[in-house]
């Protein structure tokens, strides 16, 4: 669908579903009253829900905010393991199940809170022997497997800021991120496991530590003998050895500021360098958990399972942080969702009797595509709420989530947000506000938001603009780690004192916020954000290529895929096999999510007069779209030829 097309369909969408009655009747929030107080007094609201965590020192003031820059709960002092862990150690949720994990190749383990916790403390020893001070950064690079988010927990609880690293990411994208945090720690695995076959973590990190601060290297056993990585010895530490020597002992946690900073996690911008957005441990924690109780319903017998990769932050937020700091059980899965078959998430919905399930609206696509057998096959009956994330989800596959899945019970709970806001932001409160196909409905209570003109006036109902968010809120991203000038300019330097998220979007008559994608030039691959520039800068680093563009065209499964338009330096041939091999290459800098769709070598790229590209016509011809306005182009022959070019293409 292009994107005129696919807007369209979503203004024409007039479906309406009223959140059940058997829902509404158990739903955490099913009084209106939470959004009046909250608009009333969204400070007062904030400071309410940070009471849900359980602070060593309450906080003396709630907001400090100097536009671009926030701090909440100043003052207060709490730790976020302890917040995520062991404050259930205590009490009733003790033995409580914390993670059902399932490999890909159907090994299970099952930790309860209490020995989730003594599996934090002795990695929390363990990073300490290895050095690891407060506020160290620790890179980590594993596979969805439990020893991530003990990790990942074990530095919070000793003050040391994790910067989790996607697997799928190359070594060469892995080293970008180590230099950029001035790592040396990296946690890695020999392996995982998807589709049957062995992901190369470990070699991938051998070459990537190369030239970094990165001294040592702690390992974690996955794949064993299928690794075909070597061991490096003085700098390579077995994770299992280290944790059978380390004291059994609880580790106390460390006593944070609430500005203290929780993480990194790198994402995708404008230009070719990734952003390390900052996340601090107070307003972080406040967010996550709060949304788990207004937009999750989250109750203490639910079974929760988010499909997200802990390698993002859909994966931080609602894998580790937030699920885990309400006390849910959640259920986590290490593989691809179509191995040994098309049916495993059906699989586990069923087995472990999951009541919340988490997707991405390019899951459903597939899902779609597969055909109803694989979801009639198993009993489904656990479900009550659905979740998705990532990008708009269009009205047909929202659909077939609500029919085939949701068997027309479950509301669907439509969350926008980005790895900047931390948590959900734009999404229903399931048992009070009713959705409709296509739109994240209303901002959560707390948050503020708008769309806006260029000028930064509100627009009229229907009619595109910005979406901005007017207020500050407490899992807002603090800085871009090491580059304050940049978060500046990205978030805030548009309308001064108003965060801008780089998304086009649209209000209805009925205040409902539909979401039309990235205005900039980041595009969505199945839900993962990639920067054109990123792609473009690694596309010219390949001796052939003298220059590239690349824009995202609509694909009906990843929602967009990646084509590059490349030309070529004198005296190189451009055919298949360079073709080839620079999406090998593509693959080598970046990673397989960024791997070009197709290739189209050209003479020329469309230009201004000025030489600047023309992307936007770029993606009228690979959308099959009538060219926009070409009065500003250098060379108007250039685009007619690549349109014939685009059309006539194998
Ligand atoms: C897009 C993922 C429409 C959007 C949590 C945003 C969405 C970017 C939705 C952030 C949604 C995410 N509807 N668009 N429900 N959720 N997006 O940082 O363009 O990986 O800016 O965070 O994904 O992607 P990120």
């Amino acid at each position: 669908m292009s994107e005129t097309q696919r807007l369209d369909t979503l203004l024409r969408e007039s479906r309406r579903f009223e959140p059940p009655p058997q829902f509404r009747t158990t739903a955490n929030y099913a009084d209106p009253e939470i959004y009046e107080r909250a608009a009333a007094d969204p400070e007062g609201y904030w400071a309410q829900e940070a009471c849900h965590l359980d602070w060593f020192e309450p906080f003396h003031t709630v907001l400090e905010w100097e536009p671009p820059h926030a701090k909440w709960f100043l003052g207060g002092k709490l730790n976020a393991a302890y917040n995520a862990v062991d404050r259930h150690r205590q009490g009733a949720r003790k033995n409580k199940v914390a993670f059902i994990w399932e490999g890909e190749p159907g090994d299970t383990r099952v930790y309860t809170y209490d020995q989730l916790g003594r599996e934090v403390d002795r990695a929390a020893h363990v990073l300490a022997k290895l050095g690891v001070k407060r506020g160290d950064r620790v890179t980590i690079y594993l596979p969805m497997i439990p020893e991530l988010p003990v990790a990942m927990l074990a530095c919070a609880k000793i003050g040391a800021i994790h910067s989790v690293v996607f697997g799928g990411f190359s070594a060469n994208a892995l080293r970008e991120r180590i230099l950029d945090a001035n790592s040396r720690l990296l946690i890695t695995a020999d392996g995982g496991w998807r589709r049957g076959n062995v992901v190369p973590l470990k070699q991938n990190a051998d070459a990537a530590v190369e030239g970094t601060l990165v001294e040592r290297v702690l390992v974690v056993h996955r794949v064993g003998e299928a690794s075909g990585a070597a061991w490096v010895p003085g700098r390579d530490v077995s994770w299992e050895d280290e944790m059978a020597a380390a004291p059994s002992a609880p580790y106390p946690a460390v006593p944070m500021d609430a500005e203290d900073v929780l993480f990194l996690l790198y994402t995708s911008g404008t230009t070719g360098k990734p952003k390390g957005i900052v996340h601090t441990t107070g307003g972080y924690l406040t967010g996550c958990n709060t949304s788990m109780r207004t937009v999750f319903d989250i109750k203490d017998d639910d079974v929760y399972f988010c499909t997200a990769d802990i390698g993002w932050v859909t994966g931080h937020t609602y894998v580790v942080y937030g699920p885990l700091s309400a006390g849910a059980t959640v259920v986590m899965y290490e593989g691809a969702p179509d191995y040994p078959d098309r049916d495993r998430f059906w699989t586990l919905v069923d087995k472990y009797q999951v009541t919340i399930f988490y997707s991405a609206p390019t899951l459903i696509r597939s899902f779609m595509k597969w055909g109803t057998s694989y979801v009639q096959k198993h009993d489904l009956s656990s479900l009550r709420l659905l979740g998705t994330v990532g990008e708009p989800i269009n009205p047909e596959a929202w659909m077939w989530f609500h029919e085939h899945v949701g068997h027309g019970r479950c509301p669907i709970v439509d969350t926008w947000w980005q790895t900047e806001t931390g948590c959900a932001m734009i999404a229903p409160l399931p048992g009070l506000v009713a959705t409709k196909p296509g739109s994240a409905t209303r901002p959560v209570p707390g948050i503020v938001a708008d769309v806006v003109d260029e000028e930064g006036r509100p627009v009229p109902a229907g009619q595109g603009g910005y979406l901005v968010i007017r207020k500050p809120w407490p899992s807002m991203l603090r800085t871009i780690w090491g580059d304050d000038e940049r978060f500046r300019n990205t978030y805030f330097g548009k309308f001064p004192g108003v965060y801008l998220p780089g998304d086009g979007a649209h209000v209805d008559e009925d205040g409902y916020f539909w979401i039309l994608g990235r205005i900039d030039d980041v595009i969505n691959v199945s839900g993962h954000r990639i920067g054109t520039m990123e792609v473009e800068s690694a596309l010219v680093s390949h001796p052939a290529v003298a220059e590239a563009a690349v824009i995202g065209r609509h694909h009906d499964i990843k929602g967009q895929a990646v084509t590059a338009f490349v030309t070529v330096k004198e005296g190189v041939t451009p055919d298949q096999s360079l073709a080839d091999e620079l999406k090998q290459h593509v693959v080598e800098q970046i990673g397989a999510l960024a791997r070009p769709e197709e290739i189209l070598f050209t003479a020329e790229l469309p230009k201004t007069r000025s030489a600047k590209i023309m992307r936007r016509l770029l993606r009228d011809i690979a959308e099959g779209r009538v060219l926009g306005d070409t009065t500003t182009l250098a060379d108007p022959g250039v685009i007619q030829e690549l349109k014939e070019k685009y059309a006539h293409r194998e």
